[in-house]
């Protein structure tokens, strides 16, 4: 079964809590995501596999670490999942960035796919999925297995608020995907949204509502 870590360090913790205020603008509120997305990246990059390699320093050569490759894909679940991705790359520029559409229906709270763009050689890259909310799961459950159809196999999720359910859900759907998030909410209530949670993650980022 997967692991779940939840990120409680207190800088996190003090941007979530801005985050989650209904009175924060939108702007805030994006400049906000991609800080905590690059906090928690650092953290979830934590077991990356490291090489050696031969360093000449201006006083001698020596044996150093550095990343074993830069086979990193980022792929973020649209729309909301895109306010991440800028927050991760400026740790680890280098990576690839697919895509994967997503909405979740209205009244059935079923994901419905409409987009899925990967990178060609995504079967070697370790992935890092992002999604602000994770709530019933469903998204990030399908999601998922749209990218092991096309050959991924080393899959994080990584998102800033999930709710129990979701958690449950996307471990039984892929236990072997380890989850990461910056809080564990209360419940989903009738309309699958996560309590306390923050509302509407795509609509917060983008000023649509
Ligand atoms: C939100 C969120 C997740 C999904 C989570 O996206 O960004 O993708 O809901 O819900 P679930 O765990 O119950 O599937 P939404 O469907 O609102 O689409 P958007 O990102 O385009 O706004
Ligand atoms: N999607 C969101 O954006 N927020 C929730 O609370 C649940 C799903």
């Amino acid at each position: 079964m997967g692991t779940v870590h939840v990120f409680d360090h207190p800088l996190i913790q003090h941007k979530l809590a801005l985050l989650r205020d209904k009175n924060t603008a939108t702007k805030d509120f994006r400049e906000l995501v991609k800080e905590i997305s690059m906090l928690m990246a650092f953290e979830a990059t934590s077991n990356l596999p490291l090489k050696d390699v031969e360093v000449e320093t201006p006083i001698c050569k020596a044996t150093m670490k550095m990343l074993e490759g830069e086979d990193i894909a980022i792929i973020p679940i649209l729309r909301a999942g895109l306010g991440m991705v800028d927050g991760i790359l400026a740790l680890v520029p280098n990576a690839k960035v697919g895509h994967v559409g997503l909405y979740r229906d209205p009244e059935t709270h079923l994901p419905v796919e409409y987009y899925c763009k990967l990178p060609a050689d995504i079967s070697k890259r370790e992935i890092f999925v992002i999604d602000p909310m994770l709530a019933t799961g469903g998204s990030a459950a399908a999601a998922i297995d749209f990218i092991k159809a096309k050959g991924g196999k080393k899959i994080h999720f990584l998102c800033l608020i999930a709710a129990p359910e979701g958690i449950e859900v996307l471990h039984n759907a892929h236990p072997d995907v380890n989850v990461y998030v910056a809080a564990k909410d209360s419940h989903l209530n009738d309309h699958a949204y996560i309590v306390p949670g923050l509302g509407d993650a795509g609509d917060r980022l983008y000023g649509t509502k």
